[in-house]
């Protein structure tokens, strides 16, 4: 769970190495390095903390005509985040650097193995191990050493490597990965296509199980077993604008406000007249059954998704965290139909319930938005989000794109099935974007809002029915940016226990649409008045009984149930943003996380 970036060619290397790492350093920001060859040696600085202090750092060193180095962000998994455990990690003579991302699951034995045969080990990390390998494995060749070395080693990983007296550099992944970007006398490689952008526009993305040899003007990609590969180069589509704040004062917010673009890009050439195009590379009249696996926002995605494909198609749906999936030996048979959602495509639990489910001969579709990622290279099909890149580790764009592709493939099983269209629901999926911007136009009134709350300490979120995963995804915006306790419950559940905490000045967010539920949601309401609690209503439209036991009213548009979290979410969104901003925390890069959780 880290950021790998790789440069050769003529330029400045470090400064390009370090640009790239601060694209990367919301993927793991707890330490840094680089290192270079230069003058026939290899030059490491590296350090705990940020990108920022690695900057200070580097002020005092100087790289005579250095013509290729690698560089690594951290986020730690074995050994503290300190200077030594930082990557790049050197081997014993000092002629091989690596930078790791993943995990060395066998590296206790092959680090015994290694110290047995007089190897000097100078951190902590699983990872040293890798270096340590190719130097025993080198033969003045790097490519065959890191083939000999990725072969003993289990776990996931993507390396980068270098050698002092080679012009190259080598790469190898696994779960885990790896793009290589073309440009004008350089190539550079990178963990993520984000840290390439506005470098170049034409990648290779490397499969599990390969490796590449990367020089200043071409590549050279093979199979463990040695075999070359032709690779096909892709074109990447994101921007500049798409990877940087863009005038916003955090990426998340940026990203909040992109919502009705991202929408937009999702439907576009999805949603035809009055019906629905994707290509999914599936049967969906067979399907007897739909499991959904996912984690965090987007496990609420899913639940949402239950809602929206029974209600459509009448199929039932389960929904499953994809950690708890794998290991409960799941019974699935050849009616079910398995859907993984991930933004990033590179959540671990996410790949392993994917893999268990394929071993099982079910068909699995992927929602997902990082192209190239691995679960989208696993799936059988799918239907790619579209959103652009998502730095901010609290999702949103990527939540409000899930549930719109779970409508999208609702919808379109329905017609697979031979449903009738449901023109309402398209026309309103048509105007998403313009509904969404008029809740972002009354981002003002929630940040008022914030300025009065952002000191509590506790927060309900309660909604009903398809809401209520709305109150889940909101308390969890709150908790994981502003360290605030927050729990979502289905409001018809207070009364059997959360109820006992609410007192003068408790702060209750209920999300409650103007739908059939809407009055039991209102009862709620004064439930929690009667105890004095502080009621914070998302609604529709402002009526005499909301207006007499609501603190503080949110009015967004009104749409048709199965459409109305995403438009629900968005003022819970920026109230999580507004509050955590107040209290002058790292939004984007909150303790604790990072962005794809790539360990189980
Ligand atoms: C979202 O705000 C969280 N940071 C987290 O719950 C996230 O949704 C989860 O880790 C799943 O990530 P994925 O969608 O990339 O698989
Ligand atoms: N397991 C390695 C470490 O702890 C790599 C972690 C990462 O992917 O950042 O150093």
């Amino acid at each position: 769970m880290c950021g790998i970036i790789g440069y050769i060619g003529e330029g400045d290397v470090a400064e390009f190495l370090v640009k790239g790492l601060k694209r990367l350093e919301y993927r793991g920001y707890d330490s840094a390095g680089i290192s270079l060859i230069a003058g026939g040696l290899i030059s490491t600085v590296k350090c705990g903390g940020n990108i920022s202090k690695l900057e200070k750092k580097l002020e005092k060193v100087e790289f005579k005509d250095a013509k290729l180095g690698i560089g690594h962000t951290r986020w730690a998994t074995h050994g503290e985040p300190t200077d030594e455990n930082a990557h790049p990690h050197t081997s014993c003579k000092d002629e091989i650097a690596i930078a790791h991302n993943g995990i060395i699951e066998n590296y206790k034995t092959l680090k015994k193995m290694l110290m047995d045969k007089g190897h000097a080990f100078k951190s902590d990390t699983d990872s040293e191990v890798i270096a340590h390998l190719i130097e025993e494995f080198y033969d003045g060749d790097l490519e065959s050493a890191v083939a000999r070395a990725v072969k003993s080693i289990e776990g996931a990983y993507a390396i980068a490597s270098i050698h002092k007296s080679e012009d190259r550099i080598v790469v190898a992944c696994k779960s885990s990965p790896i793009v290589i970007g073309f440009g004008d006398g350089a190539m550079f490689i990178a963990s993520d296509a984000a840290a390439l952008v506005g470098n170049t526009n034409k990648v290779v993305y490397l499969s599990d199980g390969e490796i590449a040899s990367v020089m200043c003007d071409r590549i050279h990609v093979r199979k463990l077993n040695g075999e070359s590969v032709n690779k096909q180069v892709k074109r990447l589509d994101a921007s500049l604008s798409d990877v940087e704040k863009g005038g916003f004062k955090h990426f998340m917010l940026k990203e909040i406000f992109e919502q009705p673009e991202s929408l937009s890009n999702l439907i576009r050439g999805r949603v035809r007249g009055n019906s629905v195009k994707l290509t999914l590379n599936v049967n969906l009249n067979s399907v007897s059954r739909i499991i959904i696996i996912a984690c965090g926002t987007s496990w609420h995605s899913a639940i949402i998704g239950k809602y929206i494909i029974e209600n459509l198609i009448r199929v039932p749906v389960e929904v499953d965290y994809a950690s708890e999936f794998k290991y409960r030996n799941p019974i699935i048979g050849r009616g079910d139909l398995v859907i993984a959602i991930s933004q990033s495509g590179e959540t671990a639990d996410t790949i392993g319930a994917v893999r268990a489910a394929k071993q099982k001969g079910a068909r699995v579709i992927g929602i997902v938005n990082v192209v190239g990622s691995t679960i989208s290279r696993e799936v059988d099909g799918g239907i790619y989000l579209r959103a652009g890149p998502e730095i901010s580790v609290a999702s949103t764009k990527a939540f409000t794109s899930q549930v719109l592709a779970l409508l999208l493939f609702a919808l379109y099983a329905r017609q697979a099935r031979g449903g009738v269209a449901d023109n309402q629901l398209l026309n309103e999926i048509t105007d998403l974007p313009n509904m969404v911007d008029r809740v972002l136009d009354n981002a003002k009134i929630v940040e008022r809002i914030a300025e009065d709350l952002a000191q509590k300490r506790n927060f309900l979120y309660l909604g009903r029915g398809i809401n209520y995963p709305v109150a889940l995804e909101g308390a969890l915006k709150l908790k994981e940016i502003s360290y605030i306790h927050a729990e979502g419950y289905p409001a018809g559940e207070m009364k059997h226990g959360p109820i006992a905490l609410i007192d003068e000045g408790f702060p209750v967010v209920f999300i409650s649409p103007k739908d059939g539920l809407y009055d039991k949601v209102v009862s709620n309401m004064e439930e929690v008045k009667a105890r004095k609690a502080i009621v914070i209503a998302v609604i529709n439209e402002i009526d005499e009984n909301v207006r007499q036991v609501a603190d503080y009213i949110i009015e967004v548009p009104k749409t048709s149930p199965l459409v109305s979290p995403i438009i629900n979410v968005i003022p819970l969104q920026l109230l999580a943003y507004y509050i955590a901003d107040l209290k002058g925390v790292d939004v984007d890069r909150p303790r604790n996380l990072a962005k794809s959780v790539t360990v189980e």
